[in-house]
């Protein structure tokens, strides 16, 4: 079994480090997860028997939006790290930084240790989410790697145009566990816990909460929608967008949109929750690097609402399998919405074919044995 260690600047469980829990799995005898924070992602390697050390020696500004500028100015703080992750490295095949900070602080401790480096591309290295200098910075850190994983073909194609090396970079989709979308409780008893009225249509949304995922996007659409809609907002600020939530807050308060909302904050039985709504609403306002909440609504059977951007586009075919609709653009949102509560019949059978579609692309087992085979390549070189 190749001997990895994942490096993830993270301590929160964000959708890069959720991807990482189940690509570590198959190596949990052979690997060590080194984060640079601590938090409940530890707790959630721990749970799945993956061995995991918090390696930064101090507290290191960990912001997942914080720049690589920020990163690179701090590189005297890092040092430390870089030696602890190089020293450490020695006795692993491969180095697989999962984030940005990690591919800086993996990158130097690669070329010290002669590790070779894999990178795993949770970016769309475009100037919406980057400045041009971080950009920059990314790419040519992440030339150095032996594979970049990008995890979409949006995320690839985004590197190739800020110039990251076409030889190197690969596309691999997230992958999910099949057996945890079995055997769901009933939408009416989580209905019921949540204090919602049966006959309420539930349009849920499940992000972390952040202006890009447009959590305001789907508030103001309910204003165009009937009164018996209702949305759930599941996830919390991860990476310090206080600002937001309170935005938020008061958006719902001036809108009157008391009654019609409800912040469930993080929860750990998205599966469940989303079972039981009567359509998931993914509302980014910039291209989506991949989307996993898109393929959990799929594979819990819920149809889903996308903005059509980036990893989205590779996700859904409109008409068929969900609805996509304009980033930012609320009237859009509100028709799809509107779409799904009037063709039940019709929004049912495409729930119906996402789901397929949804198994047969995303089965956990298939893509770690895509990442085998990627991985072999480079400990073989
Ligand atoms: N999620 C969760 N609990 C929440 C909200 C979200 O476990 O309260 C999960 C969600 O199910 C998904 C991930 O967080 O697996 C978010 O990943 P996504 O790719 O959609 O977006 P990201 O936040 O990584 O940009
Ligand atoms: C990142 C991206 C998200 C993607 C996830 C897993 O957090 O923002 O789109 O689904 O990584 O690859």
């Amino acid at each position: 079994m190749t001997k990895i260690l994942f490096l993830d600047q993270s301590g929160k469980p964000g959708g890069a480090e959720l991807c990482l829990l189940d690509i570590a799995k198959p190596y949990q005898d052979s690997c060590l997860v080194g984060l640079f924070a601590d938090g409940e992602f530890k707790q959630l390697l721990e749970k799945q028997h993956i061995p995991v050390e918090i390696l930064a020696t101090k507290a290191i500004e960990v912001r997942k939006g914080s720049s690589l500028t920020q990163g690179l100015s701090s590189l005297g703080q890092l040092l430390p790290l870089i030696n602890r992750v190089a020293t450490l490295s020695r006795n692993y095949d491969l180095i697989y930084a999962n984030t940005q900070k990690a591919l800086v602080v993996g990158a130097i401790a690669s070329f010290v240790s002669r590790r070779p480096l894999v990178y795993h591309l949770h970016d769309i290295l475009s100037l919406d989410h980057f400045s041009a200098i971080n950009r920059r910075i990314a790419v040519n850190l992440a030339n150095r790697a032996a594979l970049v994983i990008a995890n979409s073909q949006a995320s690839q194609a985004a590197f190739i145009a800020a110039g990251g090396r076409k030889d190197i970079v690969e596309f691999v989709y997230n992958g999910f566990d099949l057996g945890s979308y079995q055997n769901l409780p009933a939408a009416t008893k989580i209905k019921q816990e949540l204090g919602i009225d049966e006959d309420k249509f539930v349009a849920g949304h499940f992000s972390r909460l952040s202006p890009w995922k447009g959590q305001h996007i789907l508030l103001e659409a309910l204003t165009h929608c009937p009164e018996n809609i209702t949305a759930l907002l599941v996830g919390d600020a991860l990476f310090g967008e206080q600002d937001y939530v309170q935005k938020l807050h008061a958006q719902v308060a001036e809108l009157n949109l008391g009654h019609r909302v409800k912040f469930l904050g993080f929860r750990d039985d998205v599966q469940s929750l989303m079972a039981a709504c009567d359509m998931v609403t993914h509302t980014s306002t910039v291209a989506e690097p991949f989307g996993r909440v898109i393929v959990e609504a799929m594979l819990c059977g819920t149809p889903v609402v996308a903005t059509s951007a980036g990893g989205a586009q590779e996700l859904i075919e409109p008409g068929k399998t969900g609805w996509l609709v304009a980033p930012g653009n609320v009237t859009e949102l509100a028709a799809a919405i509107n779409d799904c509560i009037n063709q039940p019949e019709q929004s049912a059978c495409m729930a119906q074919a996402a789901n397929l579609q949804a198994i047969q692309r995303f089965d956990v087992a298939a893509i770690n044995q895509q990442i085998a085979k990627l991985l072999s390549r480079v400990v073989n070189i």
